[in-house]
C-alpha cells in the first residue's frame, strides 16, 4: 500500500511526465510502454482487490508487453492515456480501490451492476477530467465524506444509485456547486436520513444545470422542497420522485413548470388531485407531456384543469381513490397518446367523445363506469387501438357504440354484466386485424362466433365464462390462445383438424358439453402448451399424435369418458409437468414411464378411473411431484416405502418446473405485443377431490402439497417413511385395507391440515405425537381398530366426536366414553353439532390454547411476504373447509368469553 502523501506525489510526477511526453513527441509505443504504466498497474491494483468469477477481467494482465489500451473495458486517447473505463454487469465483488484516483485523464467512468461493497474512495476526487460518473447499483458501497465530489467540476452525468449517502449530509452543497452537472440519478441512497439545514441561498440557485432528476426511493417527505429547488431551476425536464412519502407538489410549482416528465407513482400519501392539477394549471406555459402517478393515494376527481395541461401525451393514474365522472376536456387533449385510469372509482358514462378521441391506448378497467349513452353524434375518427374496460358496468345489453372505433385491434369487455347477444355485423367492423378479444365472464349468449376471421398472427381470443352455444365451426389458425371454457358449447372438436401448423399455445374447452373424440391431428400443434379439455362428454381412446406434442406442460382431461390405456406415445410428451386424467374410465396399470419419462411432473391426478395393478416405485423419481391423486382406483399392494423421495414433498420451498409454471402466465406475457398490455391469464387450475367434495385450485397451487391414495384396494403397514414428508399438507388414505399401527413419528409432519386414515383395519393407539399437528383443522380416524386414550391437545379434542367413530377401543374427549381412571367427563350442551365440537374443545382446551396455537401458526404465516402471500391464497381455496371453521371458533370463544 502507498502512503497517501507519496501518492500524491507520484500522481503528480505523472502529470509532469505525462506533459513532457507531449511535448517532446517521443516514439509512443516506447513511452506508453514506460509512463503509462503507472495507469496499467492502477488498474492491476484495482483488478486486485475483486473477485471475478466470471473472468470478465481476464485479458487485464500483468505480461510486460501488456498494453492496457487493449483490455476489456477499457478505451485511451491518442496518447495512450485511459479515457474510459466501463465494467459494468460483470459479477464483480470485492472493494474498489483507490487506485481508480490515478487514471486521472479519465473522462467516464462507469462500475455500475457489480457487486463491490465499502466506501468510495476519497481518491475519486483527483479524476477531474469526469463527465460521466456512474456508479448505479455497484453493490453495497456508501459515501461517508462527499467532499471529493466537488473537484470533478466537469461532470455532467451522476449515477449513485444504490450507494448510502445516509452519512453524506453535505450532499446537497456538493452538488450545487456542480455547475455544469445535468443528468443526476440517486435512487434508492437513504438521503431522507441527511438533515439538510434550511438555507434561504439555496433556493436562488438559479445557476444549476441539472435538466434530469431522480431520487426515487428515498422516503423523502414535501419538505424536501426547500433544498430541491436549489438543485434545480429552469432547465429542469424530468423529475422521478417516485416511492417517497410526498403530500403534494410546492402550492407554488415555480421551477416545476419547466417539466417535460414527472414520476409520483407509488407515493403513499393522501394528495387531492383537484388541487395538484390547479397548481399545475397556474404555470404560465407547460410543457407536461408524460406524468405517472399509478399507485398512489390520489383523490377527488379528474378535473378541468387537465385541459391546462395540454401538452400531456402519457397519462398514467391507475390505482388511487379518483372518483366522480371523467372530465370532458381529457377526450380533447390533442397530444394525449395513452392514459391509464384504471383501478379508480370513476362513475358516470364513457363520453362519446371517445369517437373524436387522439389516443389510441385507453385503459380504464376497474371502474363503475357506463359505455356511451348515445351513439347517433359519434364520430368514427378515433385513433383507438388498444381499449381496457375490464369489469366497468357496460351491461346489461352489449357495448355496439364500441363499433365505432374503427382501428382497435385490442378488446377486453371482460366482466361487463353484459347479457346480449353480439350484433350480427360486430364481426365485421373490423378493418384492422384483432390481436385481443377478450368477451370473457359475461352472459353473452348466441351460437359460438365464427371465428376464422381477420386475426392478426399470434392472438388471443377468450370468450370463457358466457352462455355461448352450439358447435364451434371454424376458428383461425393465427390465433395462440383460444380460450372458451365454461360455456354451453355442444358438438365435437374435430375443428382441430383445420389448424394447419398455427401458433396455437394454449386451448381450454373445459367445461361445456362437447362430444366425440380426441381427433388424430395433433400434428399441427407443435407449439401447444396448455389442452384443457376438462369436463365434457369427449370419449374414446387418446389417439397416437398426443406425441407430437412436446412442448405440451399441462394436460387436463379430467371428467370425461375417455378409456382405454395410457398410450405409450404419451412418453414423448416430457415437458408436462401437470397431468390430471382425472374421472374418465382409463384402465391398465399405471406407466412406470409417467416416472421414468415425465420427470418435471408437479401434479399426477389420476383419480377415479380403472386403473390396477400395483403402485410403481418409479413415481419416487418425480422430484417436483406436489400433487399425488390415485384416489379411486383398483389398486393394491402396499404403500411404496420410496415416497420420500419425493423431495418437493420432503423439502420446504416450492420448486417451479424449470420453464412455465401452468398456474401462472409467465408464458403469455411474453406474448402481449404491445408493452403496455399485460394480461393477467390465469391458464387453468386443478381439481382436487377430497372426500368426494371437489375443490378448484386457481393460483398458486402450487402450495398444496398432498397425496390421495384413498379408496383403493392397498394393504400393508403405513410406511412410517412418510412421516417424512415434512411439507406434506393433506394426506388421505382412507377406505383401504392398511393394517398396523399409525407411524409414531406421524406428528412431524407439522403442515398437514388434513389427514384422513378412516376406514382401514389400523391398530393400537393415538401416537402422542400427533398433539404437535396445530395445524391440523381435518381429522378422520374412524372405523379402524384403534384403542387407547385420545391424547388430549388443544387440535384433537376439537373434532366431532363421530371422526372418531368405530373404534371400539378408543376413550377420552371428544367422545363420552371416559377412560378407565378419569373422572366423568364434562360436555357442554348445546344445540347442534358444531357447538358441541365447540363446547368440547373450549372446555378442555382451557379457552386459550386453541386460540393461542392459531395466532402463533398465522402469526408465523404473516411473518415473511411470501409467507403471507401465500397463507391467503390458501385460504381463498380452504376456506370453507377448514380457516373458516377455525375462526368460527375464535369467534365463538369471544362471544363466549365477553357474553
Ligand atoms: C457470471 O456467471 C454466472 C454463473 O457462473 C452467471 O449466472 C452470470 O450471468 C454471469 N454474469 C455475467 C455478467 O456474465
Ligand atoms: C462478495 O464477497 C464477500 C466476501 O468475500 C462475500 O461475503 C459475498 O457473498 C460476495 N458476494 C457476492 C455477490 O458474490
Ligand atoms: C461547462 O460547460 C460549458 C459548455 O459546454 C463549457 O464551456 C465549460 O467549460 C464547462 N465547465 C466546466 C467546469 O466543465
Ligand atoms: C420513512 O419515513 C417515515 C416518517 O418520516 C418513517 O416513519 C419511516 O420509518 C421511514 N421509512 C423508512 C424505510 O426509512
Ligand atoms: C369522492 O370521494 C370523496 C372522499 O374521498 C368524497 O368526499 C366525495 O363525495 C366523492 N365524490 C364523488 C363524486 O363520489
Ligand atoms: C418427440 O419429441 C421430440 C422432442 O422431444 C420431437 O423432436 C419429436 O418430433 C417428437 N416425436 C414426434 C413423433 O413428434
Ligand atoms: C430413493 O432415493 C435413494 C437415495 O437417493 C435411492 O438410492 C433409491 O434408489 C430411490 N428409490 C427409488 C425407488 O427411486
Ligand atoms: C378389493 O379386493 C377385493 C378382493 O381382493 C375385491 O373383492 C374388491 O372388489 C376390491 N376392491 C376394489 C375397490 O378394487
Amino acid at each position: 500500500m502507498m502512503h497517501p502523501c507519496l501518492f500524491i506525489i507520484f500522481s503528480f510526477l505523472l502529470l509532469l511526465l505525462e506533459a513532457t511526453t507531449a511535448n517532446q513527441l517521443v516514439s509512443v509505443g516506447d513511452v506508453n510502454n514506460k509512463f503509462f504504466d503507472v495507469e496499467r498497474r492502477a488498474l492491476l491494483d484495482f483488478k486486485s482487490h475483486l473477485q471475478d468469477p466470471n473472468g470478465s477481467l481476464s485479458t487485464w494482465t500483468a505480461e510486460d508487453d501488456d498494453d492496457c489500451c487493449t483490455w476489456r473495458g477499457v478505451m485511451c486517447n491518442d496518447q495512450g492515456h485511459v479515457t474510459q473505463l466501463d465494467i459494468s454487469r460483470n459479477n464483480l465483488n470485492g472493494t474498489i480501490h483507490r487506485s481508480i484516483g490515478s487514471l486521472t485523464q479519465l473522462r467516464y467512468l462507469t462500475l455500475s451492476y457489480n457487486s463491490f461493497y465499502g466506501t468510495i474512495p476519497q481518491e475519486f476526487g483527483n479524476l477531474n477530467n469526469l463527465q460521466g460518473l456512474s456508479l448505479g447499483y455497484v453493490g453495497r458501497c456508501r459515501v461517508e465524506n462527499i467532499e471529493w465530489l466537488s473537484h470533478l467540476s466537469h461532470l455532467e452525468d451522476l449515477v449513485m444509485d444504490g450507494i448510502s449517502l445516509a452519512k453524506a449530509n453535505q450532499w446537497v452543497n456538493v452538488i450545487s456547486s456542480l455547475r455544469n452537472l445535468s443528468w443526476l440519478s440517486l435512487d434508492g441512497c437513504e438521503l431522507s436520513q441527511v438533515m439538510y439545514p434550511y438555507s434561504s441561498s439555496f433556493l436562488n440557485s438559479s445557476s444549476s444545470s441539472i435538466e434530469t432528476l431522480i431520487l426515487s426511493n428515498n422516503n423523502l417527505t414535501s419538505s424536501m422542497y426547500h433544498w430541491l429547488f436549489s438543485l434545480t431551476s429552469n432547465k429542469l425536464r424530468d423529475l422521478d420522485l417516485f416511492g417517497n412519502t410526498l403530500d403534494g407538489i410546492p402550492i407554488n410549482p415555480g421551477n416545476l413548470c419547466t417539466l417535460t416528465s414527472l414520476k409520483l407513482y407509488n407515493n403513499p400519501m393522501l394528495i387531492n388531485l383537484p388541487d395538484f392539477l390547479y397548481n399545475f394549471s397556474r404555470c404560465t406555459s407547460l410543457r407536461l407531456t408524460y406524468f405517472y402517478a399509478s399507485d398512489s393515494e390520489f383523490t377527488g376527481s379528474l378535473s378541468d384543469d387537465i385541459q391546462k395541461i395540454s401538452s400531456l401525451r402519457y397519462l398514467y393514474l391507475s390505482g388511487n381513490h379518483i372518483n366522480g365522472t371523467i372530465s370532458e376536456k381529457l377526450w380533447e387533449l390533442p397530444e394525449l397518446t395513452s392514459f391509464d385510469l384504471s383501478q379508480n372509482s370513476l362513475s358516470g358514462a364513457i363520453s362519446e367523445k371517445i369517437g373524436n378521441s387522439g389516443a389510441i391506448i385507453i385503459k380504464l378497467s376497474k371502474n363503475p363506469l357506463q359505455g356511451v349513452p348515445s351513439i347517433d353524434h359519434m364520430s368514427n375518427l378515433s385513433y383507438v387501438e388498444s381499449l381496457d374496460l375490464n369489469s366497468c358496468k357496460l351491461g346489461p345489453s352489449f357495448p355496439k357504440w364500441i363499433q365505432k372505433l374503427k382501428k382497435l385491434t385490442y378488446l377486453d369487455i371482460s366482466s361487463n354484466g353484459i347479457s346480449d347477444t353480439i350484433p350480427l355485423d360486430f364481426w365485421d367492423m373490423w378493418p384492422s386485424q384483432l390481436r385481443f378479444l377478450n368477451l370473457s365472464s359475461n352472459n353473452i349468449s348466441g351460437e359460438v362466433p365464427d371465428l376464422s376471421l381477420n386475426f392478426d398472427n399470434h392472438s388471443v381470443i377468450d370468450l370463457s365464462s358466457n352462455s355461448f352455444n352450439g358447435p364451434i365451426k371454424n376458428v383461425s389458425s393465427a390465433v395462440a390462445l383460444l380460450n372458451l371454457s365454461r360455456n354451453k358449447i355442444s358438438g365435437g372438436i374435430s375443428f382441430l383438424c383445420q389448424f394447419v401448423d398455427g401458433f396455437l399455445e394454449f386451448l381450454d374447452l373445459s367445461h361445456n358439453s362437447l362430444t366425440g373424440q380426441l381427433p388424430d391431428c395433433l400434428w399441427h400443434f407443435k407449439e401447444l402448451k396448455v389442452l384443457n379439455l376438462g369436463n365434457n362428454n369427449l370419449s374414446g381412446r387418446l389417439p397416437a399424435s398426443i406425441e407430437s406434442l412436446f412442448k405440451l406442460e399441462a394436460l387436463y382431461l379430467y371428467k370425461n369418458d375417455f378409456y382405454g390405456e395410457l398410450p405409450l406415445s404419451l412418453k414423448n410428451c416430457t415437458s408436462l409437468n401437470s397431468l390430471n386424467l382425472g374421472a374418465n374410465k382409463f384402465s391398465g396399470n399405471v406407466p412406470v414411464w409417467l416416472g421414468e419419462n415425465l420427470s418435471g411432473l408437479y401434479a399426477l391426478i389420476l383419480s377415479s378411473n380403472n386403473f390396477f395393478g400395483t403402485i410403481p416405485l418409479q413415481l419416487c423419481q418425480l422430484p417436483n411431484l406436489q400433487i399425488l391423486d390415485l384416489s379411486s382406483n383398483s389398486l393394491y399392494g402396499t404403500i411404496p416405502s420410496c415416497l420420500n423421495n419425493l423431495t418437493s414433498m420432503v423439502q420446504q420451498g416450492f420448486l417451479p418446473p424449470p420453464n412455465v409454471h401452468p398456474f401462472t402466465t409467465q408464458w403469455y406475457h411474453s406474448r402481449s405485443a404491445h408493452p403496455d398490455i399485460i394480461y393477467e391469464y390465469y391458464v387453468d387450475h386443478a381439481m382436487i377431490e377430497w372426500q368426494g367434495d371437489e375443490r378448484e385450485f386457481f393460483r398458486n397451487l402450487g402450495l398444496l402439497k398432498s397425496i390421495d391414495l384413498s379408496s383403493n384396494n392397498l394393504t400393508g403397514h403405513i410406511p412410517y417413511e412418510i412421516t417424512n414428508l415434512f411439507e406434506l399438507i393433506a394426506l388421505n388414505l382412507s377406505k383401504n385395507a392398511l393394517v398396523g399401527e399409525i407411524p409414531r413419528n406421524i406428528g412431524q409432519m407439522k403442515k398437514l391440515i388434513a389427514l384422513d386414515i378412516s376406514r382401514n383395519n389400523l391398530a393400537g393407539g393415538i401416537p402422542s405425537s400427533m398433539t404437535q399437528m396445530t395445524f391440523l383443522g381435518y381429522l378422520d380416524v374412524s372405523y379402524n381398530n384403534l384403542s387407547g386414550r385420545i391424547v388430549s391437545s388443544t387440535q384433537l379434542q376439537s373434532f366431532a366426536p363421530s371422526r372418531y367413530d368405530g373404534n371400539a377401543g378408543l376413550c377420552g374427549l371428544p367422545l363420552s366414553k371416559k377412560c378407565l381412571g378419569d373422572e366423568e367427563p364434562v360436555i357442554g350442551k348445546s344445540e347442534d353439532d358444531g357447538e358441541d365440537e365447540f363446547w368440547g374443545w373450549f372446555y378442555i382446551g382451557g379457552g386459550t390454547g386453541f386460540a393461542i396455537g392459531f395466532w402463533i401458526a398465522i402469526g408465523a404465516l404473516l411473518l415473511n411476504r411470501r409467507g403471507r402471500h401465500a397463507f391467503f391464497q390458501f385460504y381463498d381455496s380452504f376456506k370453507d373447509w377448514v380457516y373458516v371453521k377455525v375462526v368460527v371458533f375464535v369467534l365463538k370463544l369471544q362471544r363466549a368469553k365477553y357474553t
